[in-house]
C-alpha cells in the first residue's frame, strides 16, 4: 500500500454543508448558543477564532457530538442551539432498521459506562425520510455515521448519502464492538483499506473512518485508512470491556461484553491520538471521555484538530456547549487568537507538518 494521502487530498471535495439552508427555529430563552462566549457581549478583548478545517469541511469550532450519544439531533433542541456546534455526528445509520440488543444495554462503571446498544437505528430510508428534513435546516455541518455488513454495503450507504443535500461528510463506523462483525473492518488493516477505498471511490464527500482502540497497534489501521484515501480520522470508539454482578455471579450485560466509554478511557484515547498524529498526516478528531474544555485541549495538544463529546451528553445535555465555552476560556486565558498553536503542541518536535 502506498502512502499517497497528499495527492488524494488535492482532489478534495467542497463541503456540501454550504448548500444547507440556515432557516433554524431558535429557542433563545432555553438555549445556550454562540453568544455564550466567556467574554460576554461587550468585552473589548477580541474573541479567539475557534475555526478549524477537517478533511475539507470548514467548522466554526472544533466541538462535535459523538455518534450514538446525541440521537439524531432533535432530542437536544430543547437544551441549546445546535448551530453553536462545530458539527453534528448522528447515530450510526445502517442499510436496514435495527432493533438493537436486548436490555439492559447500559451499565455504569467507575469513571464511565459500558454500552451494548447494538446499533439500533431507523435504517437509511427512514433516515432520509424522517431525520434529514430537520437536520438539513441546520447551518452546522452534518456528518452521517454509517456501518455496513460488507464492503459493498458500506459503499452503497455512502452512495445513498452522496447526492443528499445537507450531508457534509461521512464517518465510517468500522469499530462497533456490539454487533457481530462490527469490529472486523477496523481491526484488520487489509479490510480497513478495502472498505475505505470502496467508499472513497463511491462518494465525493469527505470520508472519515472511525478507528477502534481494540487493536494492538492503532497506527497500522490509521495508515491503511490514510493510504486508501481517507480525508480525516476519528478516534476512538469504545473499548471492549465487561462488568460482572457479584450477587448474581453473571455478566451485567446480556451479551457479556460491551463498549467502555467516558473519562475512564480518556488517557487511552489521548495516547492513541498522539500515536496516530505521528503516523499519518490526516486531520484527527479526538474522542474519549471529554467532559470539559481542558479535556478537549488535551486532545488538541496530542494532535487532534477537533473533538467529539460522547458520554458526557448522558450526564449533562449542555456538555458540548460547556466544552466549547471551556475551550474558548482556555484560549483567552493563554492569549491565543486561535486553536492552531495548540494542535499537536505536545508532540515530539521533529514531527513533519504539511
Ligand atoms: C450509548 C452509546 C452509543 C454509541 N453508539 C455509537 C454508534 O452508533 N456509532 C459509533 O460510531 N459510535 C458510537 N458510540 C461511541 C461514541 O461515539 C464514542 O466514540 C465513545 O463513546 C467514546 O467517547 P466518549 O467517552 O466521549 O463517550 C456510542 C457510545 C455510547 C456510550
Amino acid at each position: 500500500m502506498k502512502r499517497n494521502q497528499k495527492s488524494r487530498r488535492g482532489a478534495r471535495v467542497e463541503s456540501r454543508g454550504k448548500k444547507r439552508k440556515a432557516t433554524v427555529t431558535r429557542r433563545r430563552s432555553a438555549v445556550v448558543g454562540p453568544r455564550s462566549s466567556v467574554l460576554g457581549p461587550r468585552s473589548s478583548v477580541r474573541r479567539p477564532d475557534l475555526g478549524v478545517e477537517i478533511g475539507g469541511i470548514r467548522l466554526k469550532n472544533p466541538v462535535m457530538t459523538a455518534s450514538g450519544t446525541f440521537g439524531y439531533g432533535t432530542e437536544l433542541t430543547p437544551f441549546f442551539d445546535l448551530n453553536a456546534l462545530g458539527a453534528i455526528v448522528v447515530k450510526t445509520v445502517t442499510m436496514h432498521p435495527r432493533q438493537g440488543n436486548p436490555p439492559p444495554r447500559i451499565v455504569e462503571t467507575p469513571g464511565g459506562m459500558l454500552n451494548s446498544i447494538g446499533l439500533q437505528n431507523v435504517g437509511i430510508d427512514d433516515f432520509h425520510r424522517q431525520k434529514l428534513p430537520f437536520l438539513r435546516t441546520l447551518a452546522t455541518p452534518l456528518l452521517v455515521n454509517i456501518a455496513g455488513k460488507s464492503v459493498e454495503e458500506f459503499a452503497d450507504l455512502a452512495k445513498r448519502l452522496s447526492d443528499t443535500e445537507g450531508v457534509a461528510g461521512i464517518e465510517l463506523n468500522i469499530s462497533c464492538p456490539n454487533v457481530a462483525g462490527g469490529l472486523d473492518f477496523g481491526t484488520d488493516p487489509h479490510l480497513t483499506y478495502e472498505v475505505v477505498r470502496a467508499v472513497r471511490q463511491t462518494t465525493p464527500l469527505p470520508v472519515i473512518p472511525k478507528l477502534s482502540p481494540n487493536v494492538t497497534d492503532i497506527t497500522v489501521i490509521a495508515r491503511a485508512a490514510a493510504d486508501a484515501g481517507a480525508n480525516a480520522l476519528s478516534l476512538i470508539n469504545t473499548i471492549v470491556a465487561m462488568a460482572i454482578d457479584v450477587r448474581t455471579r453473571k455478566p451485567r450485560l446480556p451479551g457479556a461484553t460491551g463498549g467502555l466509554s467516558g473519562p475512564a478511557i480518556r488517557p487511552i484515547a489521548v495516547r492513541m491520538v498522539w500515536d496516530v498524529a505521528q503516523a499519518v498526516k490526516l486531520p484527527l478528531i479526538g474522542i474519549g471521555g471529554i467532559m470539559t474544555g481542558e479535556d478537549a485541549v488535551e486532545f488538541l495538544l496530542a494532535g487532534a484538530s477537533a473533538v467529539q463529546v460522547g458520554t458526557a451528553n448522558f450526564l449533562d445535555p449542555l456538555a458540548p456547549m460547556k466544552v466549547l465555552a471551556g475551550l474558548e476560556a482556555y484560549l483567552v486565558r493563554y492569549g491565543l487568537e486561535n486553536v492552531t498553536p495548540l494542535i499537536g503542541a505536545a508532540l515530539p518536535p521533529n514531527r513533519e507538518t504539511e
